[in-house]
């Protein structure tokens, strides 16, 4: 695995389907497999929960990146844990301790990502970018896969990438949304080292082609 990750993202696999697309994944260059939680009250959609990411982990010995758009995340981090998650990542706003929420994380023997919405900035993350693995930008509206990139994800990128720079950390930086072959180099060059793409590879002709190409486009 090259030092930039491609993370596919499930939700856009045909779910009646799943153990194909979970094979391809792991036959793929992908790095990790990229689970989208959602609660109906964080974001307007419903995903899967914790039977499906069990039927999940029985299928693959991927690295499971699993972000969590669900309120007060808390009461699951234990759950998610013994269900054999690697990262969890749980939402800036959608914590009111985030301190806490991280430090519960890696007691439970995870790694900790914090995700940001597009109009949440990424100054506010200051006082726990130590603490953290990794910071997942948003870079569409949570809640649902084929959204349009926001072009404000570019500048954050730069900001973040020095601020974890300045203080000598080595947190990844994670894209997700709308990610492509057109934007992913733009996006390396810009400090990320992450990338979730869910429709562009599960709605492509070959998708295990279309991971291998942004890959050699991110590591080459
Ligand atoms: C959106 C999810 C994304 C989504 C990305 O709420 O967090 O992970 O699956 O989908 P695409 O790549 O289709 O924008
Ligand atoms: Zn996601």
């Amino acid at each position: 695995m090259g030092k930039n990750i491609i993370a596919p993202s499930l939700l856009a696999a045909d779910f009646a389907d799943l153990k194909s697309a979970i094979a391809l994944c792991d036959e793929s260059q992908a790095g990790w497999l990229h689970l989208d939680i959602m609660d109906g009250v964080f974001v307007p959609n419903i995903s899967f929960g914790m039977p499906v990411i069990k039927a999940i982990k029985k299928e693959t010995k991927m690295f499971l990146d699993t972000h969590l758009m669900i309120i007060d995340p808390d009461r699951y981090t234990k759950t998610f844990a013994e269900l054999g998650v690697n990262l969890l990542t749980v939402h800036y706003e959608a914590c009111s301790h985030l301190h806490r929420s991280i430090q519960l994380i890696k007691e439970n023997g995870m790694q900790a990502g914090v995700a940001i919405n597009p109009h949440t900035s990424v100054s506010l993350l200051e006082p726990v970018l130590s603490e953290i693995d990794l910071v997942c930008l948003m870079s569409v509206n949570p809640g649902f896969g084929g959204q349009k990139f926001i072009n404000n994800t570019f500048d954050k990128v730069v900001q973040l990438r020095s601020m974890i720079q300045d203080r000598n950390l080595s947190v990844r930086i994670e894209i997700d949304g709308g990610v492509t072959d057109k934007n992913i180099l733009d996006l390396k060059e810009h400090g990320a080292d992450v990338f979730v793409a869910g429709s562009h590879v599960f709605k492509a002709e070959n998708p295990v082609q279309t991971i291998k190409k942004l890959n050699y486009i991110v590591n080459e």
